[in-house]
């Protein structure tokens, strides 16, 4: 290995004390690869062994907590105790490669497709559908139905428990319902759910606890428990660079394992809200001190783009488009053979990559989204 690559492979011990062997973590990515039951299929199953012999940690697709937060076609499900075999599968092909293993567990709120949830009942913080035409209204939910969701975010962590994962990430990225809750724009409610901006903290910070108190209960060897969130929106009213500190601060305080801000770009600049010119990430970064490991990703493709990123201070880099693109990245980098690494996709390579049909379809359908497809 060249040796300036020497601290990418360096153990860490979260706060939990659950330890990883490098610092590059498998970004979570949705396959669209599951039945339409939410079991997971073989094919998922190979894609994600393929990629979990290099990485120190591996975080999974999204997983819906409970039926009416389904975002995807071919999502698969954690929702009910009988999705726990199902579950155990992927655990148990990460594992067994070395990686550790991490649930992304999920609600998509406003954002479901009203065709894959119950009665085609899409459900939000207020009835605000997302911008642009033609969008569905949700339908605003009770107090009721609130705390039966942060109980449900509870259950899905007992079973990641149960499945045999290391830990779970709490999805409040990516405009979905625990996003949806802390932003103005989709949560315009008066109750203890909204209003000022310590009551939208209210939602995030109690599935937190949920999540907590859960593995607590009944994590019988050290679980990591992680957040991941977006810095900004790009409507007003919307969550602006300021709003995400408080945030942070907020979250900051909860003994996590670690922060992972979902960006495009790693070193992308604050758009409002932010008296400052500095990347995002380096205002975020600022503001976590040594409080929680903040996990940094964005369009990073090359050794070189990864080593800089993490001299940028974040302790973990993780990579989603450039693992599919390259599975063996961290072997190619590991073994001084990082100028091998690809870094656009191949598209006569399917079956090497070990990408399941859906997945690899939505790729090369989408011009721009990977690079390689035109
Ligand atoms: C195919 C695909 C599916 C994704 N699905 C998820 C997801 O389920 N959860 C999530 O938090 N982010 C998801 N993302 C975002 C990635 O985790 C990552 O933040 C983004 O792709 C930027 O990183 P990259 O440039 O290394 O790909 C997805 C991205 C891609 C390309």
């Amino acid at each position: 290995m060249n040796s300036k690559y020497a601290p990418l492979f360096e153990s860490f011990t979260f706060p939990s004390g659950v330890e990883v062997k490098n610092r590059v973590v498998m970004a979570p990515m949705t396959n669209f690869s599951s039945n339409a039951d939410g079991t997971v299929t073989d094919a998922e199953v190979k894609y994600y062994a393929r990629r979990s012999d290099g990485v120190g940690m591996v975080v999974t697709a999204c997983t819906y907590v409970t039926a009416n937060g389904k975002g995807f076609q071919g999502e698969f499900g954690g929702d009910r105790d009988e999705l726990i075999p199902s579950l155990k599968q992927v655990a148990t092909a990460i594992k067994e490669q070395g990686a550790k293993a991490v649930l992304q567990i999920f609600h998509g709120g406003r954002q479901c497709p009203p065709e894959l949830v119950p009665n085609g009942e899409i459900v939000s913080a207020s009835a605000v559908p997302v911008e642009g035409n033609g969008k569905p209204v949700p339908r605003e939910l009770t107090d009721q139905e609130i705390e039966s969701i942060i109980h449900d975010f509870g259950e899905t962590t007992r079973r990641a428990i149960e499945a045999g994962y290391d830990g779970v990430e709490i999805h409040g990225a990516n405009g979905y319902l625990i996003q949806q809750f802390f932003s103005p724009h989709s949560n315009r409610r008066e109750d203890r759910w909204g209003g000022s901006i310590d009551k939208r903290l209210t939602f995030p910070l109690a599935v937190v606890d949920e999540v907590k108190k859960v593995a607590a209960e009944h994590a019988k060897a050290p679980f990591i428990i992680g957040y991941r969130f977006s810095p900004e929106e790009p409507e007003t009213p919307g969550i602006t660079m300021a709003e995400t500190l408080v945030l942070i601060d907020a979250l900051a305080d909860k003994n996590l394992d670690y922060l992972h801000v979902s960006l495009q770009e790693f070193w992308s600049k604050p758009r409002r809200g932010a008296e400052d010119s500095r990347a995002r990430i380096e205002i975020i970064l600022e503001r976590v001190g040594d409080k929680v490991p903040v996990i940094g990703v964005g369009s990073l493709y090359t050794a070189d783009d990864v080593l800089k990123a993490f001299q940028s201070g974040v302790p973990f880099i993780a990579m989603g488009r450039e693992l599919i693109i390259d599975p063996d990245w961290v072997q190619k980098v590991k073994e001084g053979r990082e100028a091998e690494i690809v870094t656009k996709i191949d598209k006569s390579k399917q079956q090497d990559l070990v990408v399941p049909d859906p997945l690899w379809q939505a790729i090369i359908h989408s011009p721009g989204w990977f690079p390689g497809i035109e």
